[in-house]
């Protein structure tokens, strides 16, 4: 373990603009005042791993106001934020695992991850792009989940750091991998602003005409990681619609509107409100699963805001993609290792994943997800925290 005074040396210095083996990450102690849960980085050698022969590792990023979020290059995963709560402690509202090994163990709840080539699901496996139909492994019913058995989340990502508050990753997906045409050279980078908000930006290319949504599927816990249910935290979401789907949570195509229905999140509500309302789309996603349709997706206003009922904490989201997929965390079962010796268990966190809609390379009506060569995917999603 590096000493103080070595950061120091290398604070004046003016190298330590980033460490993934910062004397913060080294403890790994949660503690509940208030029924918030108490944050600090989880441990950096639990992500000191190689996987396919690459490294991984935990990268930290700081700002002035002294929110800090870990991120590690395994499946290029958000593994902490630790914000300011109501009364100024710093609370890690990201819910998730705290080594790379508890990642692995967890794989299909997709914790923090980079989710590619194709965020969200494609039914039956398989689309047709410019005459050609493209079979892809399924690994949801018969339907193709996150990019497919082996997506963008289990990949080593090549890491860069470019300062003390951003994380460039990297990562080329080979032409026919996982099914999908193309070369696909994609970056994301990471980057926390000094207004307490990650920022994360994609960009990608290829070299044949494919199809691309990249999404974050960070679960948080606005009261912190295992602070317990996320039911009593409040929800507002930008959208008069949403996407209907059947029972293996693909769209039918339809646009629903949220209107007197349990979707309808148009003015703040708590998510467990009508969670159980006997609903046949709620029974479909076993809670919510659901994509909403936004009414604005530009970077200007926000179009989700979610606050923790105990902790005070908002997250504001902003997104240039069309839809967001509100996941209440109904399938976490407990059975897999949270930070802090807590477990995934059930409806204690929640996701909500930018997108383009579920299955548009099979649902032309909706917005294309089609890249061809020569194109530029280049999208951005903000979550911005703060407290009252
Ligand atoms: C999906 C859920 C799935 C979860 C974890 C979400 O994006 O919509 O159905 O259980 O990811 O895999």
């Amino acid at each position: 373990m590096k000493s103080k005074t070595f950061y120091a040396a290398m604070l004046a210095a003016g190298l330590l603009s980033f460490s993934a083996c910062d004397q913060s990450t080294k403890q790994q102690s949660t503690k509940m005042t208030d029924s918030t849960t108490v944050g600090q980085l989880p441990v950096a050698s639990g992500f000191e791993k190689t996987i396919d022969g690459k490294a991984t590792k935990l990268y930290v990023l700081k700002n002035s106001k002294g929110t800090q979020a870990a991120i590690t290059n395994y499946g290029g995963r958000l593994v902490s934020m630790l914000v300011p709560d109501k009364k100024g402690t710093l609370v890690d509202v990201v819910a998730g695992p705290g080594s790379v090994s508890d990642y692995e163990d967890a794989k299909g709840n997709y914790y923090g991850a980079l989710i590619g080539r194709y965020g969200n699901r494609i039914g039956k496996a398989k689309f047709t792009l410019e005459g050609k139909e493209y079979k892809l492994p399924a690994n949801d019913h018969d339907n193709t989940l996150h990019g497919g058995k082996e997506g963008f989340d289990v990949k080593v990502w090549d890491a860069k750091q470019i300062d003390d508050h951003t994380l460039e990753l990297s990562y080329v997906s080979a032409d026919g991998e996982q099914g999908f045409p193309g070369t696909l050279k994609t970056t994301v980078t990471y980057k926390l602003t000094d207004d307490n908000a990650i920022e994360i930006a994609y960009n990608a290319t290829t070299d044949k005409a494919t199809v691309v949504n990249l999404t974050n599927h960070a679960y948080f816990n606005l009261n912190g990681c295992g602070a317990g249910s996320i039911l009593k935290h409040t929800l507002q979401l930008d959208a008069d619609g949403f996407t209907p789907v059947d029972k293996t949570l693909i769209p039918t195509g339809k646009i629903a509107t949220v209107q007197g229905t349990p979707f309808d999140f148009r003015k703040a509500a708590t998510i467990g409100s009508r969670i159980n309302e006997g609903d046949e789309q709620l029974k479909s996603g076993q809670g919510y699963d659901h994509n909403f349709v936004l009414n604005k997706h530009t970077l200007q206003t926000p179009i989700a805001t979610v606050q923790g009922d105990v902790s005070g904490i908002v997250m504001e989201i902003f997104t240039e993609e069309p839809g967001i997929q509100f996941y209440s965390g109904n399938f976490m079962k407990g059975d897999f290792k949270f930070k802090g010796d807590k477990k995934d268990d059930n409806r204690t966190a929640f996701a909500l994943e930018t997108q383009h809609y579920p299955d548009s390379p099979n649902k032309p009506e909706f917005p294309s997800t089609e890249l061809k060569p020569g194109q530029t995917y280049k999208t951005t999603t903000i979550y911005k925290f703060s407290a009252k």
